[in-house]
This record gives C-alpha cells, structure tokens and sequence, in this order.
C-alpha cells in the first residue's frame, strides 16, 4: 500500500532552538527536535501525515489513551557520519514490531510508507539535530495513542501516530547495578510483555523505585511463574557470559524481540563468540557468580546500546562481577556502534541511509 510519495505536508518552523542546546552535554531524551510528524487515524483510515513544528497536542480528557492505556512506540537512533549521511539500524524492523504491537492492543496498523516516507521526511528536515560527538545520537520516539473519545472500554475510533526526536546522549551514566526481582512482574503467559506498550513501562516503575532506594538503578525481570528464570534487564533484553559462552533467553510473549539482542547474536555468530539462546536460571547465575565462572552481564536495547552490569543483587546478598580488560560487552558495542555509524563495513545489511 503506498500511496505517499510527495504528498507529505510541511510546515516549518519559523525559529529553529537549534542554537540553544548544548550539543557537547547533552542528556538522554530530555530537548527535542524543530520538527514532529503526525498522522491521524479516524473515519477507517489512516490519513497521510504531516510535518509540522514540534508543539503541545490538545485531547478530549475522554481521549481513551488516558483511561485504558491504549498506546504503543518504538525506539530508533539516526547517525551522522563523518561525510554528513544520515543512517538508521534495521528501521523497518522497528516499523514491522510498531505495528506486532499495534495488533495486540487492538490500534489499527499503520502503512510501511507512513512510517518510512515519513520518517526519512522527518530526518532531512532536522538532519542538523543528529549530533555527531562519539556517544550520542538523535534518538527517535515513533508512537500511536488512542485520541478517540469515549468512556466504553473499548477500542479507540481515533489514533494519533507521532515521530519526534531528541538529540540524545549516553541512557546511564555511570555503573549500572540491578536486583534479581523475586515479588513483581513485568509480564505474563498471554499479556503484552511482547510489545512495545506504554502500560508495560507504567508497572515497571514502582518496583524499580523499590530497587533504586536499596541503591540498585535497574530491576531484572524474571518469569512470572516462580521468579525462576532470568527474563529482561528493565528495558532491555540481558546477555550473560559464563566461562566463554554468551547467554540470552528465547523471545517469548513476556518478552521483547529486541532488535539490539537480535544483532549481538548474528554478530556473536560471525565473530565465532559461543552464544546460546536458551532459558537461563538465577541459580544458575549465582553459582556461576560464586565459583568464579561467571564472567560478564550486560543489558542490550536500543537507548543504552551495550550496558556492562557492575554487579547483582538477589536474596539480600550483594554479586560483583569481575572487572576484565577485555570484555564481549566494550567488543561488542563498538562492533555494533562502528557499523551503526558507517566507520566499518555492514555485512549483514542492517544499515539504511535516511
Ligand atoms: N526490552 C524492553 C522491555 C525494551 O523496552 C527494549 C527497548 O527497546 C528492549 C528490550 C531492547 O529492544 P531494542 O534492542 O529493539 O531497542
Ligand atoms: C529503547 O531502547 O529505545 C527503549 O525504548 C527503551 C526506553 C524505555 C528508553
């Protein structure tokens, strides 16, 4: 279904803020972009987007986004080379999970040419927003929400899809430490815990809040039926190494297909690092983490890229993990990163000039 080419309207803005961020200090997610698109979806259709300053949105306190929650999103990062050529990672992935999501909050899909035209639109508006300092990005919010009014708790007749985009650097600052959770749950057998929806984020804060006062910044999410498994690392998917195998779950339904995770496999793979896809148990990660085999764990997701895990808690003990020289994690992300920002060759295809 594509329909769009040239038929994006813009308006731009008549002030760029350009000039007032601080492009060598920024933070993750936190000054936004000249421009945002937007593209509504009401009478059975989606109708063609648009491009427009970014600005406050006006919705009816009815808007059935802020009863039953039904909004999902995607994050992306756009790159600057040395050449000035703008790139995105794997985008069209981002749009096929926009809409996996979309399906199972019953949200109308979207059309491949919305979101890409539109996207790249966007980008070639605001190119002058992807930072190029070594660390940061413009990181790209691509969400859609309910706007349709009505209390019946039912689908929405109305959506709203943006894109905005912030030029973003580092998502932690410092070590990141995590607590192995034993009470709550980010997911469940047959929930969302697969999609990128917003409710999915909303549970995950109170626990972490409980985590973050006993001095841990992130929560490990382990399976809702005995807090037996290691599932997701807050919002990212996790790898563990053990000896020199490199660990990460299997995708389930409780479980983000993390584009990030994906790519750390088929490189792992290439570079004839042992990596395993298969359930990984906490007992099996403190007993590795008690006879010395355990060697590194990181989170893997688009905003914080690679994450080196300092250390773990689980049942009031306190795990460090061992500080290496030479690491999967510091290997990997600038594999992933030198690729992502065209400094080396892309055997896999994944890069996509915007
Ligand atoms: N898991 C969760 C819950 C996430 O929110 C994210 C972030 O997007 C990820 C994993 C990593 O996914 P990706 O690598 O596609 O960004
Ligand atoms: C991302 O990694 O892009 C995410 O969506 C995580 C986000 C919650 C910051």
């Amino acid at each position: 279904m594509s329909t769009l080419t040239n038929n994006i309207e813009i308006i731009k803005t008549e002030a760029t803020k350009i000039n007032d961020v601080d492009f060598d200090n920024l933070k993750f997610g936190d000054v936004f972009s000249d421009h945002m698109l937007e593209c509504d979806y009401k009478d059975g259709k989606w109708h063609a987007p648009k491009i427009v300053p970014y600005q406050a949105i006006t919705l009816d306190p009815s808007a059935k986004i802020f009863h039953y929650g039904q909004s999902v999103f995607e994050g992306m990062k756009a790159y600057k080379d040395t050449d000035g050529k703008a790139w995105l990672f794997r985008p069209l992935d981002n749009f096929k999970r926009l809409n996996i999501s979309s399906k199972r909050l019953a949200i109308p899909e979207l059309p491949e040419d919305y979101f890409m035209e539109g996207l790249k639109t966007l980008l070639d508006i605001d190119k002058d927003w992807i930072p190029t300092n070594q660390g940061s990005s413009l990181y790209i919010r691509p969400f859609i929400f309910a706007s349709g009014k009505g209390f019946h708790a039912s689908p929405a007749d109305a959506y709203k899809f943006i894109i905005c985009t912030a030029p973003s650097g580092a998502y932690f600052s410092g070590e990141v430490r995590v607590l192995i959770e034993e009470t709550y749950s980010r997911s469940a057998n047959g929930g969302v815990g697969f999609a990128k929806a917003g409710g999915n984020y909303a549970g995950q804060f109170y626990p972490t809040q409980l985590a973050v006062e006993k001095g841990y910044q992130q929560v490990i999410w382990t399976d809702d039926n005995n807090h037996e498994y290691i599932e997701e690392a807050g919002a990212m998917n996790i790898f563990i190494r053990i000896n020199d195998t490199l660990i990460t779950g299997p995708t389930s339904d409780r479980i983000l297909d993390g584009i990030t995770r994906k790519s750390i496999i088929e490189l792992a793979k290439a570079e004839n690092i042992p990596v395993e896809v298969r359930k990984i148990s906490v007992k099996e990660v403190v007993e590795a983490a008690k006879n010395g085999t355990l060697k590194e764990m990181f989170g893997a997701g688009t905003a914080a890229v690679i994450s080196p895990i300092a250390g773990f808690g689980y049942k009031d003990a306190d795990y460090e993990l061992p500080k290496l020289d030479k690491t999967y994690a510091s290997y990997l992300k600038k594999r992933i990163t030198d690729i992502q920002t065209n400094k080396a060759e892309d055997p896999f295809g994944w890069r996509y000039e915007a």
